[in-house]
């Protein structure tokens, strides 16, 4: 079986760079991302794509028009594809049973219904947005149930693995491919002609191929893994302000053990973006679902710490500002879950922003890449007043700007700009006492004491 044409439904941070990637890499195959939201389509069409990441300008551009499309014609874009990645938005279920821990599987069931009503002969359909174990049975049984000519399917599990602000790096160069399949003969065609898409640029040794059930269960394990290791720095982080300890010592002298290892030892406000916490409640569900509720209290503590390191921060500042931060200026540097990415979703900045104003700061925000609307919808959509935003919150144009009469400043993300503030300016542009609280562990603390400021330094205490 080899692949000529491949669709993509879904043109979101996920869809967008992995199909200009695999477009970029297969100049043989016709790859097509759709989307029925029409200003995202025309956005991927534009010289403004609607996903910030470093590279992805260039990777659209050497494949958009040659064999890269991006459409609104999905039923088109179905017709014409031998193999059809589902990339849609799995978010956390709002409603009725599992809400507030279950993914909510609506445009994946939407996504499976369409492929079934407008699909004929064969066709490999590979869930790539991430999703509950099992998911690909119930896909199976709706487009069994809902063809209407003689289509056959195979479905494969393919999660996606990439982070935001390194999509490119790490789709260009994948610690691993995972591919998922029936332990059929036509599961196993299925997933070697997929194997055979990747195997254009990843080593065939980093391609590893499980059962179906391996490979969706492992990309929510994977995601609980990560975040897991940031909630036990996060942890100790508290525990290294209370002692005198540093954080990014006690990190490196742990992840210098090369069982422990060194990456995702960094201590923050709080993990965000949309998908760790997301994840881990899917996995809570999951476990609870075949009655396991001590596997299911273990990893929910995970997103326990993570609101608690949120909001002891905001604690510590209301603290630190003599117990009241009522009508104080409060900058905050970094709006985006993580530098080098727009996006804000579940970010710690919306939480911090939004306890803030509940005690009626005043709160003064610049982030290098999230436009004003995004901050005011985000703020809207946790419960801040539309007044409250009016009034109480502001958008900078740059920090100093932000820092101008303000009683604290707050670095929340971790922008490589934020590293080389001009110090005094800032010192010289702040009330007095001018209060830091770096949220990241990014500003130099040394200076900062040099300068004037009074600094507390996550996971270093004052
Ligand atoms: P997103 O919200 O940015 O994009 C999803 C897109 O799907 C939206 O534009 C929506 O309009 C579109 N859509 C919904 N139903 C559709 C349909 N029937 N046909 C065509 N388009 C449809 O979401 P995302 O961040 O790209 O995430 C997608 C999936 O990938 C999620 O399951 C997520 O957990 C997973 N994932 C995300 C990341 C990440 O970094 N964001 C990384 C790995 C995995
Ligand atoms: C994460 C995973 O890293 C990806 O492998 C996965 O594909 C993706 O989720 C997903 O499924 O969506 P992403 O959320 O884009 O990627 O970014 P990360 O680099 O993992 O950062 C997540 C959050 O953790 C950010 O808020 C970041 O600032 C924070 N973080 C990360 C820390 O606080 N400390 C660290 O040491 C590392």
């Amino acid at each position: 079986m080899k692949i000529k044409s491949i669709c993509c439904l879904g043109a979101g941070y996920v869809g967008g760079p992995t199909m200009a990637m695999i477009a970029a890499k297969c100049p043989e195959i016709s790859v097509t991302v759709c989307d029925m939201n029409e200003a995202r389509i025309d956005a991927w069409n534009s010289d403004t794509l609607p996903v910030y990441e470093p590279g992805l300008q260039e990777v659209v551009e050497s494949a958009r028009g040659r064999n890269l499309h991006f459409s609104t014609d999905i039923k088109a874009a179905i017709a014409g594809a031998d193999l059809i990645f589902v990339c849609v938005g799995t978010p956390t279920k709002s409603y009725g049973i599992g809400a507030g821990r279950a993914a909510d599987l609506r445009y994946i069931e939407s996504a499976a219904r369409l492929i079934a009503e407008v699909s004929e002969g064969n066709k490999i359909i590979v869930e790539k947005s991430t999703i509950p174990v099992k998911t690909a049975t119930a896909i199976q049984a709706i487009l069994a149930a809902n063809s209407t000519t003689n289509a056959t399917f195979q479905v494969l599990s393919n999660p996606e693995f990439l982070a935001e602000g390194t999509a490119v790096a790490d789709m260009e160069s994948p610690d691993r491919i995972l591919i998922g399949g029936e332990q059929t003969p036509e599961g196993q065609a299925a997933l070697e002609a997929l194997v055979s898409v990747y195997a254009h640029w990843v080593p065939r040794e980093r391609i590893i191929t499980t059962n179906l059930w391996s490979s969706e269960l492992s990309k929510l394990v994977a995601n609980a893994f990560l975040a897991q290791r940031i909630s036990s720095i996060n942890s100790i982080s508290a525990l290294c302000e209370s002692t005198g300890a540093d954080v990014d010592e006690v990190a490196r002298a742990i992840g210098s053990d090369s069982r422990i290892g060194s990456k995702f030892l960094k201590a923050s406000v709080g993990f965000g973006g949309s998908c760790f916490q997301k994840d881990i409640l899917n996995l809570v569900y999951l476990c609870e679902s075949f009655n396991l509720p001590e596997a299911a209290a273990y990893w929910r503590a995970v997103v326990t710490m993570n609101d608690w390191q949120k909001s002891r921060f905001v604690e510590k500042i209301v603290r630190t500002l003599f117990n009241t931060v009522s009508g104080k200026r409060i900058a905050i540097l970094g709006f985006a879950f993580k530098k080098d990415t727009n996006d804000t979703r579940e970010s710690a900045a919306i939480h911090i922003v939004r306890d803030l104003v509940a005690e009626n700061a005043h709160v003064i925000i610049y982030d290098p890449r999230v436009p004003t609307e995004t901050i005011h919808r985000d703020l809207l959509e946790v419960g801040v007043p539309q007044d409250i935003i009016n009034f109480n919150i502001e958008i900078a144009a740059d920090p100093y700007e932000a820092a101008a009469g303000a009683h604290a400043l707050a670095t929340l993300t971790e922008w490589d700009e934020f590293r080389d503030l001009d110090l005094p300016r800032i010192y010289d542009l702040m009330l007095k006492p001018a209060f830091v609280f770096d949220g990241r562990a990014i500003l130099p603390a040394a200076a900062l004491a040099k300068h004037g400021f009074k600094a507390f330094v996550i996971g270093k205490g004052e």
